[in-house]
């Protein structure tokens, strides 16, 4: 038998705040890892499933529903973030098509941000803001895995051609692809597997805080230092 995954038994899902802004969010001091992706693709439903609470995260069949920074905490140890999606594009505000300038600012400044959850369509093509996102984040070296959602709704066989589709067009911005996953929030699909991820992470910064207390050089007492490390996101060996 393998190694417990403490995170696959979530004892307390807590609603935190939603937040219109970065500087709205609560302090750093849990690790966070947020779903990001285009309305509609199913982040709310992701999460819900994940924090096996039905209705934790307001869910809807109209896309462009999650408008805030929704922050969830797990186990009093660590946090599930639903960001408002992208490409969708209310009444005349054209600048919603894009992804909001909170949540970009959220994706690159949030120090405490773990792991994005990237998911998309595994029904669909490759679709170009999609791709576009993606480049984004590799851009911003913003650490992430892809998702591919709603696995119930479609053939097997499509939803593999559909993810090589998609891992050829991205494949040429990597060393070494993120790793990709299949959920659907309706059959519980995926979900031990990105508890596992979590707790992997999860894992990761426990052994780096423990090693940093255990440094001479970290325990210095220099002011500066420990702020630059408080800033460093945490720096994990990925194993995706
Ligand atoms: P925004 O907040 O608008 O960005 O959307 P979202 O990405 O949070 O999507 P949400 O979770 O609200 O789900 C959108 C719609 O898709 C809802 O009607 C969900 O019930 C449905 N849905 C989400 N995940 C799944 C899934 O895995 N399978 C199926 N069949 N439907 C899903
Ligand atoms: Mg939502």
């Amino acid at each position: 038998m393998g190694r417990e995954v403490f995170t696959v038994n979530i004892s307390s899902a807590i609603f935190d705040c939603s937040a219109p802004d970065l500087d709205s969010c609560p302090d750093e001091s849990l690790p966070e890892f947020a779903f990001i992706g285009r309305s509609n693709v199913g982040k709310s439903s992701l999460l819900n499933m994940l924090a096996g609470r039905d209705g934790l995260a307001r869910t809807s069949p109209t896309p462009g529903f999650t408008k805030l920074i929704n922050i969830f905490t797990m186990n009093k140890t660590w946090r599930l973030v639903d960001l408002p999606g992208y490409g969708f594009a209310a009444g005349a505000k054209k600048d919603s098509a894009r992804f909001n300038h909170a949540v970009s600012h959220y994706l690159k400044e949030r120090t405490n941000l773990c792991l994005v959850f990237a998911l998309i369509d595994s029904g669909l093509e490759p679709q170009e803001i999609d791709l576009e996102f993606v480049e984004w984040l590799v851009r911003n070296a913003v650490p992430f895995v892809l998702v591919f959602t709603k696995t119930d709704k479609v053939a097997t066989a499509a939803v593999q051609a559909n993810i090589a589709s998609f891992t050829a067009h991205i494949t040429g911005w990597f060393e070494q692809l993120p790793a990709i996953f299949t959920c659907s929030a309706t059959t519980g699909q995926g979900r031990p597997e990105l508890l596992g991820v979590i707790d992997e992470a999860m894992t990761a910064i426990e052994a780096e805080s423990k090693q940093a207390a255990a440094s001479p050089e970290d325990s210095s007492g220099s002011g500066r230092k420990a702020r630059e490390n408080r800033k460093k996101r945490p720096d994990l060996s990925r194993p995706w």
